[in-house]
């Protein structure tokens, strides 16, 4: 099969679809793949690299998708790559339809078979291909709050770490998934005293296991919030409740009780934030004040370390990519569930419910298996 890997263009975002193993890999495997010209540098990759690795650079994003039956990417196509997808193409990369409407019809109109890295799901409910940004940044979130509480940016002055006579900070992290089992991990290694608040018993349980004596799970309920909060120096929210906004667990009266020049950083921003207080930020103003209170919610954290990123991402999407690129779309998507249940899009049709009820289209529906032989 021909891969192409474009440079990725959103504003900020400096990760790539393809690392040189994974060039080396799909040509192993016997198919061609082309990389745009200078795509791998935000993430620290020379178009050398890539040569090396097997890959034929080109010179522009149009030479990429033209001559391309399949597109590994990062984030969705914008605007200005609709016109680019060629018809039938199968794009491999994270979409996130229900938030984009137009997206969707241009992928509805030009046939592509869209599989949404967001919605792969394996047998026990994981997510294979989103773990990773929450691995990236679970492990941020608390390097952030260390930064942020200094004294310039509004903080207590505190750091985290304690120094010899002086003791470290307070980290309340809510959630013990992913991002807070990782935020966790990192906390604890820097010395402060961490308390993880979750309402699932068995993660709880697991927590304990596998984390040093300075991190605390407890269970999440009014009172442990409450008592968190008032220590807290650092709070790190990290819960989600799947396919759903996530619960404002936090809100604006709580932050009464936190101490002045505390850090609030809010990793589920991305489903809405679980502090009431908190609105999405950007890397390049990530924070702000209320109540005297630091928040930081920004919503692509991942982007800041492209390269960290781009290889997590790249070493967990390259083995459902290769089946892709070996198999084809359709016997692919029969022969592992995870993928057909990352099956979005095909040949005109919505093969993934939640995207046609965002948008009233129930009738481009069509369930992933039907649609798959309807080409
Ligand atoms: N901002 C970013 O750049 C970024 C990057 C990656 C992930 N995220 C987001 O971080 C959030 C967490 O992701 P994850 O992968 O860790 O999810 P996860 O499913 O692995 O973990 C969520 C945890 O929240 C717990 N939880 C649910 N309701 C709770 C409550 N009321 N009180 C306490 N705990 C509760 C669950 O039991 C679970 O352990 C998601 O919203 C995800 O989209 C954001």
């Amino acid at each position: 099969m021909k891969i192409g890997c474009p440079k990725e263009i959103k504003s900020q975002e400096f990760r790539t679809g393809l690392i040189p193993a994974a060039v080396k890999a799909y040509v192993e495997h016997g198919h061609q793949v082309s990389v745009e010209q200078g795509a791998g540098l935000g993430s620290g990759i020379t178009d050398e690299q890539y040569e090396q690795a097997g890959a034929r650079i080109v010179a522009t994003a149009r030479e990429v998708w033209e001559g391309s039956q399949m597109i590994v990417k990062v984030k969705e196509p914008l605007a200005s790559e609709h016109d680019l997808m060629q018809p039938g193409q199968l794009v491999y990369t994270y979409f996130h339809f229900a938030a984009n409407e137009k997206l969707t019809l241009a992928c509805l109109e030009k046939k592509i078979s869209a599989i949404a890295y967001e919605t792969v799901q394996e047998e026990d409910g994981s997510l294979p291909l989103l773990k990773p940004m929450s691995e990236v940044a679970g492990r941020m979130a608390p390097l952030m709050g260390a930064f942020y509480l200094g004294k310039p940016f509004g903080g207590r002055g505190l750091l985290p770490t304690g120094v010899p006579g002086v003791a470290p900070a307070n980290v309340l992290i809510l959630g013990g998934g992913t991002v807070g089992s990782n935020a966790a991990k990192v906390a604890a290694g820097f010395g402060a005293r961490v308390t993880l608040l979750d309402i699932n018993l068995d993660t709880l349980e697991h927590i304990g296991n596998i984390m040093p004596a300075n991190v605390s799970p407890i269970h999440a309920d009014a009172y442990t919030l409450e008592k968190g909060l008032k220590e807290a120096d650092i709070v790190i929210g990290a819960v989600l409740v799947t396919g759903a906004r996530a619960p404002k667990i936090v809100k604006r009266e709580h932050l009464g009780l936190m101490k002045p020049g505390s850090v609030i950083v809010d990793v589920a921003i991305d489903q809405g934030g679980c502090v009431e207080t908190s609105r999405a930020t950007t890397h390049s103003d990530p924070v702000y004040l209320v109540d005297g209170v630091v928040h930081y919610c920004v919503a692509n954290m991942p982007g800041a370390y492209s390269r960290s990123s781009t290889f997590a991402l790249s070493n967990r999407t390259g083995k459902y990519g290769l089946l892709l690129a070996d198999m084809g779309v359709e016997n692919g998507c029969l022969s592992q569930p995870a993928l057909l249940r990352g099956l979005n899009i095909h040949n005109g049709w919505i093969t993934f419910k939640p995207v046609c009820e965002s948008f009233d289209l129930e009738g481009s529906y069509k369930p992933a298996r039907e649609a798959l032989g309807s080409r």
